[in-house]
């Protein structure tokens, strides 16, 4: 039986095409004409005043914590079900993470638990869109907005998703994407800064052109560049910026065969998954999710395992997700302890990620569906 991966990266068609170009143009270092290309287009569907690419979404984030001037003894609040990114940003900046549990239908940060993580040393609030469904930012953004601090939102996994009919990423002061080749779109390596507050966006083009004002030479507004400010190198090649725009450039194409995938999961798995105890993913009403994954959690760890490990024996890739960063190594430094966030231990412990790419077949999905049927759940060793 031929193997099915739980991701793989898939061209689009025009990849080539643009890349070609590119090279033909000798447009290769950052910040050419393909690279404007994305910042234009992401701007203007998603309405942020201003977007810059990054190699990562990991460098993205660094570079909000360089834009707010994070130092040793700030406090970030971070969810603890996220990826080892979102708080390593800020930690290399001296900032302490404060852990905060997540919620039990979407598994996002849990808002009801916000204020009271609040300190005067806190300097951001760093919400993940998990899984591409939003965040209650009403609330966040409410309670942020009345302690004046400022919200980042980590949104690798929620390019074109919208929360009350409003696109994830441009609610907080800076927003971060990731184009790694497990995301919906992407270039291999990749990511972008979306600065919604303007304040941020002539400091940003310094950060990211290594402390320089390269950026205002190239438009003319300085005849010479020079050293200004810290900074670091974070602008991706034409080349990889090309791979991007022709993923872009097919966005609806790309989301509307992963919502067909998401559904073909979603109606064939939902009596079982209710029958045997197992919760499907939960979008409420106001989220319009960007279909980034498809997850199903399972009664114990040992059903988990067992149901991986069933899979396995099948052919077909199936994955747990994020390890709770409070009880990581670096995380018990900062004091992190068991039952600090019972609902992150707990989803971690569940949670199963289905195969889930740009060109799974439905023949393909089919085989998962079965295979999951044919997992017997009163048993619980790994066969
Ligand atoms: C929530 C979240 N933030 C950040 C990242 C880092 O993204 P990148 O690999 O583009 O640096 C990931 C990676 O998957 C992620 O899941």
């Amino acid at each position: 039986m031929l193997y099915i991966p739980f991701n793989r990266p898939v061209t689009v068609g025009k990849e080539f095409e643009y890349i070609q170009q590119t090279i033909e143009n000798m447009d290769l270092s950052g910040d050419g004409a393909i690279t404007k290309k994305c910042h234009a287009f992401l701007e203007q569907i998603l309405r942020v005043p201003k977007v810059l690419l990054t190699t990562s979404c990991t460098d993205a984030l660094e570079m909000t914590a360089l834009l707010l001037d994070i130092k040793p003894g700030d406090e970030v609040i971070v969810p603890s079900f996220t990826f080892v990114s979102t708080v390593n940003a800020f930690v290399l900046h001296g900032a302490r993470p404060i852990f905060i549990d997540i919620r039990p239908d979407t598994l996002n940060l849990d808002e009801s638990k916000l204020e009271k993580l609040i300190s005067p040393q806190t300097k951001a609030i760093v919400p993940v869109h998990y899984a591409g469904v939003g965040c209650e930012m009403d609330a966040i953004m409410e309670i942020a907005g009345r302690y004046g601090i400022p919200v980042v939102e980590d949104n690798a996994h929620g390019l074109f998703g919208k929360y009350k009919g409003k696109y994830l990423g441009t609610f907080g002061c800076l927003a971060t994407q990731s184009f790694h080749e497990t995301k919906n779109f992407t270039c291999g390596e990749g990511g972008a800064l979306l600065i919604n507050d303007l304040q941020y966006i002539e400091r940003a083009e310094i950060i990211r052109e290594k402390g320089t004002n390269r950026s205002r030479f190239y438009r003319g507004q300085v005849d010479k560049y020079t050293w200004v400010d810290v900074g670091s190198s974070y602008l991706p090649s034409g080349i990889v910026a090309a791979f991007l725009y022709a993923q872009l450039e097919a966005w609806e194409q790309i989301q509307t065969k992963r919502r067909q995938i998401w559904e073909y999961y979603y109606e064939n798995l939902q009596d079982w998954a209710e029958e045997n105890d197992i919760r499907l993913p939960i979008v409420p009403a106001h989220c319009e999710q960007a279909y980034h994954m498809f997850y199903l959690l399972m009664p114990s760890l040992e059903k988990r395992q067992a149901l991986i490990e069933h899979l396995k024996a099948d052919n077909i890739s199936s994955v747990f997700h994020y390890l709770p960063l409070h009880m990581s190594y670096m995380g018990r430094k900062f004091g992190g302890a068991e039952g600090d966030c019972p609902v992150t231990e707990n989803v971690s412990d569940r949670l199963l990620r289905l195969p889930f790419y740009n060109d799974i077949t439905e023949v393909d999905q089919a085989r998962v569906v079965a295979a999951l049927k044919d997992f017997h759940l009163g048993e619980t060793e790994i066969s």
